[in-house]
């Protein structure tokens, strides 16, 4: 059958990737990008502007596109939902009921919903954050991600959905910056180092979270989506990760590619963020059932990083 996707977020950090890559695998016209704003950014056609917490809205779409697969990317993430939970709540858990029953009424193929490692807090071990564990976040964000989770499986096991997530660490890419989010310094500082030569990095040097870059996020949600559906043994959300590393390690992988660059480290309320969050991830599972393996270290995220970010913005550094 003919693939005909929606993908909701399309103009976020990962639509804007994740959107590039459906078209060229499922062709232009069979994915129908979604954004919450008019402009269609850098998109061709079919674009719509909707708003996700709208049902009725989404509904038209997916009549009038007859989809039978969803990429809901809608959400609001860690630091801007802090500022604004009831915004992070409305948002993240409006859009995804609306979906979830959509999807059922629809009788849609296959369903996508990102989780993240915020699903996680203080109480779950920091270390090789096993797939099973405490999901007792401290964030909004994190809250909606677990509730997320939760429903996502409820629909599966009540009307047989087949829907799949990941739970993705911090994902680092040039081409749309991240918003609001906390792992945004390991962007920014690429950002800065192309554009300025310096980086004030908004947590300590000693602060390490797990990281991955955009293509490999990119891959694995596409062979995430193409694996047969008894392969999917999880479906709350599969543990996902790259590589692990410190904000200092980053600034001095980026100093050996950016001459003369320097980081300094002033943390702000992100910290605290970050600090409840786990170091690093087992991700056996998702390698075991799906066969994820990612591609990227922080050597090479660095190179694309540089050379890519000094094309964009035309700077010999
Ligand atoms: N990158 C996200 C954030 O920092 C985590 O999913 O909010």
């Amino acid at each position: 059958m003919q693939k005909k996707i929606l993908v909701t977020g399309a103009l976020g950090q990962i639509g804007s990737e994740l959107v590039p890559a459906l078209r060229k695998k499922y062709g232009n016209d069979n994915v129908i990008a979604v954004g919450y704003s008019k402009e269609s950014g850098e998109f061709n056609k079919p674009f719509e502007r909707v708003d996700a917490t709208n049902k009725e809205e989404l509904r038209t779409l997916i009549e009038k596109y007859q989809i039978n697969t969803i990429y809901h990317l809608v959400g609001i993430l860690s630091a801007v939902g802090e500022k604004n939970p009831n915004l992070a709540w409305h948002t993240n858990m409006e859009s995804l009921k609306n979906i979830l029953d959509l999807a059922v009424e629809y009788k849609i193929d296959r369903l996508f919903w990102p989780s993240s490692i915020a699903a996680f807090g203080p109480t779950t071990p920091l270390f090789d954050t096993p797939q099973e564990t405490i999901l007792a976040p401290t964030t909004m964000y994190g809250v909606t991600k677990v509730a997320g989770e939760l429903l996502c499986q409820y629909y599966n096991l009540k009307y047989g959905l087949d829907v799949r997530s990941l739970r993705y660490p911090g994902i680092i890419s040039w081409k749309t910056p991240p918003g609001g989010g906390t792992t945004d310094y390991a962007v920014a500082i690429y950002y800065e180092a192309v554009k300025n030569g310096s980086y004030d990095c908004f947590v300590k040097d000693d602060t390490i979270l797990p990281m991955m870059y955009m293509d490999d996020a990119v891959n694995a949600t596409l062979e995430l989506m193409e694996a047969d559906s008894e392969k999917i043994k999880i479906r709350t959300s599969y543990n996902l990760t790259a590589v692990s590393f410190s904000a200092k390690e980053l600034a001095d992988n980026v100093a050996k590619y950016v001459p003369n660059f320097k980081c300094t480290f002033t943390p702000d309320s992100r910290q605290k963020i970050a600090d409840s969050w786990p170091k690093t991830i087992d991700d056996t599972s998702a390698r075991k059932d799906w066969g994820w393996k990612p591609k990227f270290d922080l050597d090479q995220i660095s190179m694309e990083m540089i050379k890519n970010l000094k094309e964009k913005f035309q700077t010999k550094i």
